[in-house]
């Protein structure tokens, strides 16, 4: 019976002095184990005198229940503490102001786009997009470009698999916009154009946008005044626009037109009243329905606004030429 008291004092003791969670699984294993002391005991009972083994069996499972149940206390209390341990190393002060990410900002090309896009919203033009990866009948076809015709060349295309090509211009939205819908349209498409095209002056990707009305009575002089309009709110008030005679297949007649610049012109982009074989390949009735086109570049017109000096700058994405403008 002294043995089992002792037993139970020690495993007391061992219990109280654990300090982790592991001394306390081994301090377990020690006392209530296969191999452990009260194991012992009890395999012991057998050699005991006949009026000892119940009394001593007894004790021994009694101290086995109350060692199990310090063992989940010890257990419950190193949890809490070691909780409190990790709170009290990690503690968190929410009330610090946080480590604020950089501004991102706009790339000019957006800016510019955007600016382009509330213009004409304000005279009732809506967005179209269309895709970069184009057919052959999108961009040139229905565009009146001759199959036979080196005029495909002159845009010095990519070729992509399976006839279709990368759009060399903005214009095939003019077809997927009008095809298979009725007059009135008033779009304008903003996008990403691609050229066969690199040097200082020229990337083989650049940004156009695109703008188209058509209806039963707009003419030349609607194209006029609103190319007239849409330049003084880009480049000033006194901004004074010059047409000049050009060819587009998918325009008749068809012009270029040029901005007032410090004293001289600067090349802004093609215009022209909508050719009568384009709305005929768009399912419209030239007969019925008539409209005007124009189409421009626009990264010009944003490295002028934030004075990048080098168009291949304008894509390189380094983030110091954004910090800049
Ligand atoms: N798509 C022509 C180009 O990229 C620009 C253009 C000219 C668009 C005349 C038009 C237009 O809509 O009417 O060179």
């Amino acid at each position: 019976m002294s043995q089992v008291e002792r037993l139970e004092a020690e495993a007391r003791e061992a219990i109280d002095n654990a300090g982790t969670r592991e001394e306390l699984v081994q301090v377990r294993a020690r006392f209530l184990g296969r191999k452990g002391s009260v194991a012992a005991i009890l395999r012991g009972i057998g050699e005991l005198p006949a009026a000892e083994r119940g009394p001593v069996g007894a004790a021994a499972n009694e101290a086995k229940q109350k060692i199990e149940s310090w063992v989940a206390e010890r257990r419950a209390a190193l949890e809490a503490s070691g909780r409190a341990a990790d709170l009290a190393e990690h503690r968190l002060d929410v009330t610090l102001p946080g480590a604020a990410p950089p501004p991102g900002r706009l790339h000019p090309v957006t800016r510019v786009f955007r600016d382009v896009i509330a213009f004409f919203a304000s005279m009732g033009f809506a967005v179209q997009d269309g895709p970069e990866v184009e057919t052959d009948w999108n961009n040139f076809g229905a565009l009146n470009f001759p199959d036979d015709h080196p005029a495909r060349d002159i845009q010095d295309t990519f070729f992509v698999e399976g006839g279709t090509v990368l759009r060399t211009h903005t214009s095939p939205v003019q077809i997927r916009t009008m095809t298979g819908r009725t007059p009135p349209f008033r779009f304008i498409a903003p996008g990403r154009v691609y050229r066969h095209d690199s040097d200082a002056t020229h990337t083989p990707m650049f940004h156009q946008i695109e703008g188209f009305m058509v209806d039963d009575r707009t003419t030349l002089g609607d194209l006029k005044g609103i190319l007239h309009a849409f330049a003084r709110h880009m480049f000033g008030p006194d901004t004074e626009l010059r047409f000049r005679g050009h060819y587009f297949p998918f325009t008749e007649p068809s012009a270029e037109m040029d901005f007032s610049y410090r004293g001289g012109w600067m090349e802004w982009g093609g215009c022209g009243m909508i050719h009568p074989e384009v709305l005929r390949n768009c399912g419209i009735d030239p007969e019925r329905h008539q409209g005007w086109a124009f189409g421009m570049g626009i990264d010009r017109t944003a490295m002028d606004r934030f004075g990048v000096p080098d168009l291949r700058l304008m894509f390189e994405g380094d983030v110091r030429l954004l910090e800049q403008i």
